[in-house]
C-alpha cells in the first residue's frame, strides 16, 4: 500500500477551512437560539439560516461532486437551504426563512459538523484541482455570510423594542478607550490624482470572484478623492440644512424613495425628543459620541444627495480602484473587533478599507471579457448585473482576509441595512 503525500496547498487550505468555519460559530456566541431565528426585513436572513446555508454550499458544490460515497445529511436540505441557484434546485421564498423553526438549531449544528468532517476527509486525500478551487470559493462565500450575519443581526436587534446590544461596550477596555480617543476627526481634505491610463480588475493569479475579471484598461481624467469618509456630524449638518426636504438635491428615484418611506435620517438613527441616537452592534449611542465616526447605513440615494449638497460627487469604481491599488489592506475591518465605524485617526490613512462600504457612482456591470463560472455557480454574481450600484472597500464587519482592491460589492440603490457610507470625489 502506498501513501500519497498531501500537497502543502491542501494543508494550508485545511487550516484556513477550520478557521473560517469556526469564526462563523464564534460570531453566533452572543446570540440565543431565539435571536438566531429573527428575520426582521425581507432582505435579511436569520443567523440560523446563514449557519445552515454556508454548510449547504460545501455539500452542494463540493461534496456531492468530489467526495465519492458522500452521504447527504438530510434529503430535504439540498433544496431547503438553496438561496437562489435556479440551476441547482427549487428553493423556498427568501422572506419565509424565519419560518424555519424546524430543523432545530442542534440539527443545523450537527449538519455543519457532518459537512466539516467530510470536507476534512476530502482535504486529507489527494483532491481534484477543481474541488480545491471550489473549497476556496466556499470559504469566501462563508466570509460574505459572516458579514451578512452581523448586518442582519443589527437589523434584528434594531427592530426589537428593547434594542439589545450584540456585544456590550466595555468602558474600561483598552480597545474601547483607544476608539474613543480618536474622536476629534481631522478636517476633510482631498487627495489629487492625475488620471491617465490605468488597469481595473483582478490579475487572476490568486483567488477572486468572477465579477472582478477580466483586468482591463481604463482611462481616467484628473480627479480628487476625500481623504477620509464623511462623518455622522457632517451628515447631521446636511439634515439640519433641510437635506431630506429639498428635492433639488436628489435623483428622481431617490426623491420618490425618500417620500415613500418617510426617510429623514440614516437607518438606525432615532430621534429621542430632539436628540439623535445611533444604534450599533454595541448598542444605542448618542450622536455626539459617534459624531466623528463615518456615517453608515445610508442608501446610494442619500450618498448621492449628500455629495451634491457638499458640492462634490461620488467616485466611480474605477477612480476608487486606481487610487487604492497597491495600498495595504489596513483599516477597521471585522478583525479589529470594534464592530462599528470609528473616526479617522489624526495621522492615519484615508480609510480606503474598512469602516463602511463606499458607494460608487458606477452601475454594477460586467467587465470586458467577463465569463461566469460554469454550471449553477455561474449564478453567483452574473445574474445580478442589472439595477445595482457598486460599493468598494469593505466594512467593520468584513473579514480582513476577504477584501482586496479589485473587490466589487453591489446592492440596489435604496439598500441601507449594510454598513454603507460615503466617500466624496470631485
Ligand atoms: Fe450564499
Amino acid at each position: 500500500m502506498s501513501t500519497t503525500a498531501i500537497p502543502g496547498q491542501q494543508v494550508d487550505l485545511a487550516v484556513r477551512f477550520q478557521k473560517v468555519r469556526q469564526r462563523t460559530l464564534a460570531l453566533c456566541d452572543p446570540l440565543s437560539a431565539e435571536d438566531m431565528m429573527v428575520q426582521s426585513c425581507p432582505e435579511a436572513s436569520p443567523a440560523k439560516w446563514h449557519v445552515a446555508h454556508t454548510a449547504w454550499f460545501f455539500e452542494s458544490f463540493i461534496l456531492r461532486e468530489f467526495l465519492p460515497g458522500y452521504r447527504l445529511f438530510n434529503q430535504d436540505f439540498p433544496w431547503l437551504f438553496n438561496s437562489y441557484y435556479q440551476g441547482f434546485s427549487a428553493f423556498p421564498e427568501k422572506r419565509l426563512r424565519a419560518s424555519f423553526s424546524r430543523p432545530g438549531l442542534e440539527e443545523i449544528l450537527n449538519y455543519r459538523a457532518h459537512v466539516d468532517e467530510a470536507i476534512e476527509k476530502l482535504l486529507g486525500q489527494s483532491a481534484d484541482a477543481e474541488a480545491l478551487r471550489r473549497i476556496e470559493l466556499g470559504l469566501h462565500h462563508e466570509e460574505q455570510h459572516q458579514e451578512l450575519l452581523l448586518t442582519d443581526t443589527l437589523n434584528a436587534f434594531f427592530s426589537n423594542p428593547l434594542r439589545p446590544a450584540y456585544l456590550e461596550r466595555d468602558p474600561d477596555s483598552a480597545a474601547t478607550n483607544s476608539i474613543d480617543a480618536r474622536a476629534g476627526s481631522r478636517p476633510l481634505s482631498f487627495i489629487e490624482f492625475p488620471g491617465g491610463l490605468h488597469f481595473a480588475g483582478h490579475d487572476g493569479q490568486e483567488f477572486c470572484f468572477d465579477n472582478e475579471l477580466s483586468r482591463h484598461k481604463i482611462w481616467l481624467e484628473p480627479y480628487a478623492l476625500g481623504d477620509r469618509l464623511v462623518t455622522c456630524e457632517e451628515f447631521a449638518a446636511f439634515m439640519a440644512d433641510g437635506g431630506y426636504q429639498r428635492a433639488e438635491l436628489w435623483l428622481s428615484a431617490g426623491w420618490d424613495t425618500v417620500k415613500a418611506n418617510g426617510w429623514r435620517a440614516p437607518l438606525y438613527w432615532t430621534d429621542r425628543e430632539g436628540d439623535w441616537r445611533v444604534f450599533t452592534l454595541r448598542g444605542e449611542m448618542p450622536l455626539e459620541q459617534v459624531a466623528d465616526a463615518p456615517v453608515s447605513h445610508v442608501s446610494y440615494y442619500e450618498a448621492d444627495a449628500y455629495a451634491r449638497w457638499a458640492g462634490c460627487r461620488l467616485p466611480t469604481e474605477f477612480e476608487w480602484e486606481a487610487a487604492v491599488e497597491g495600498a495595504p489592506i489596513e483599516g477597521n475591518l471585522l478583525d479589529s473587533g470594534a464592530l462599528r465605524p470609528i473616526p479617522a485617526q489624526a495621522e492615519g490613512g484615508p480609510q480606503f478599507f474598512g469602516d463602511c462600504w463606499q458607494w460608487t457612482a458606477s452601475a454594477y456591470l460586467a467587465y470586458p471579457g467577463f465569463r461566469p463560472l460554469e454550471g449553477a455557480l455561474g449564478e453567483y454574481n452574473g445574474k445580478f448585473m442589472c439595477g445595482q450600484m457598486v460599493l468598494r472597500g469593505g466594512s467593520c464587519a468584513t473579514p480582513a482576509q476577504h477584501i482586496r482592491a479589485s473587490y466589487r460589492n453591489f446592492f440596489q440603490p435604496e439598500t441601507r441595512w449594510q454598513f454603507s457610507g460615503i466617500r466624496l470625489a470631485r
